[in-house]
């Protein structure tokens, strides 16, 4: 990869981080990353509970200040550029703050008038362009405290569409929802990034991201450990794994070995005849299967197993992914 130079660098990246670090006392959330987002991207920050995802979002936006290092947002400086970035940036972080006592309506037109770039004689028209795009028109005069879990975080997505963006900053937007909230949501999330706007989500959801982003990046404990394109990470974390079901194992092994397979279980008990290697790039399968056939190796089982994308966050996290959207 190429390092763009500097002029670059601003026009094609909408987030840009270098050497980003929050503490908090003694402890540090955030610990030097190097976020770089592209323009036109549906970017998965990922990682488990506690690893630093809101506390990067927190300081991308403005809320709370940088220890160390720089945020871009958009092609500027925060917190410096705070006041011509914002309006440009749709944000949802941990669900804002409604009124229960009014309705969805009144709530989007409260925090529209909120917004000094907006017009006060468009308000209705955008905020029920607003309504209307997150499936909440029907639901416009109903008090908030009377939405569910997924409306309320439908009108929180709501204030972020108040006017057009270039950025939607979302935090684990479909955290709490149902499956079917969790579905309306992504299909939301996808049809305002097919409008052209980058987007930076947050998940511990694997799958979310997963069926969502075209970039990602993996934190774990406050650093960065993975960045780049869902097939770039996808391939870095193909080791394939190939596995014979034999009673002759032992000559099994000395074909697989030929190949420059490299051991690494032999079952036990009840599994006695299964060897599972993993297998060298660019080693075919089938030039492996006729090795063991003409070595006279009885093949009753042959296997070719792809690490999953969870295998691979397992391994860069050391932590479990909830895998169910
Ligand atoms: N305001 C705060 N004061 C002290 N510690 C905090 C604060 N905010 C977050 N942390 C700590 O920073 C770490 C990262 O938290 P957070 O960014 O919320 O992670 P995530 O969003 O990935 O779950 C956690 O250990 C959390 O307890
Ligand atoms: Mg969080």
């Amino acid at each position: 990869m190429t390092i763009p130079s500097d002029a670059d660098r601003t026009t094609d990246l909408a987030v840009e981080t270098h050497g980003l670090t929050k503490r908090f006392g003694t402890q540090t959330a955030v610990d030097g990353i190097d976020v770089a987002v592209p323009r036109g991207a549906v970017f998965g920050f990922l990682g488990p509970n506690g690893s630093g995802k809101t506390t990067t979002i927190r300081m991308l936006l403005g809320l709370i200040r940088p220890s160390g290092g720089q945020a871009m947002v958009l092609g500027e400086a925060m917190p410096r550029s705070l006041d011509s970035v914002l309006p440009r940036v749709g944000a949802l972080v941990e669900g804002p703050a409604f009124s229960p006592f009014l309705t969805g309506e009144q709530n989007l037109l409260r925090f529209d008038a909120a917004d000094r770039h907006s017009s006060g004689r468009t308000r209705r028209e955008r905020v029920a362009r607003a309504l209307e795009r997150v499936g909440l028109s029907h639901a416009a005069k109903k008090k908030a405290h009377a939405y569910s879990l997924g409306m309320k975080q439908r009108l929180g997505l709501a204030t972020a569409l108040l006017m057009p963006r270039d950025l939607l900053v979302l935090d684990e937007p479909t955290n709490g929802l149902d499956p079917q909230g969790t579905r309306e949501v992504r299909a939301l999330i996808r049809s305002l990034a097919a409008d052209g706007t980058t987007v930076f989500v947050s998940s511990h959801l694997l799958a979310e991201v997963e069926q969502l982003c075209t970039h990602v990046g993996v934190m774990s404990g406050g650093r960065l450990v993975a960045q780049g394109t869902l097939d770039e990470f996808r391939r870095s974390g193909s080791r394939s794994r190939v596995q014979v079901r034999t009673p002759d194992v032992e000559s099994a092994w000395a074909v697989l070995a030929s190949f420059g397979v490299e051991a690494e279980g032999r079952e036990a008990a009840d599994d006695r005849d299964t060897a599972t290697g993993v297998m060298p790039a660019g080693v075919s399968p089938e030039a492996i299967v006729a090795a063991l056939v003409s070595a006279g190796v009885r093949v009753r089982g042959f296997a070719v197993l792809t690490e999953s994308l969870e295998q691979r966050f397992v391994e860069l996290t050391g932590e479990g992914f909830d895998v169910v959207a």
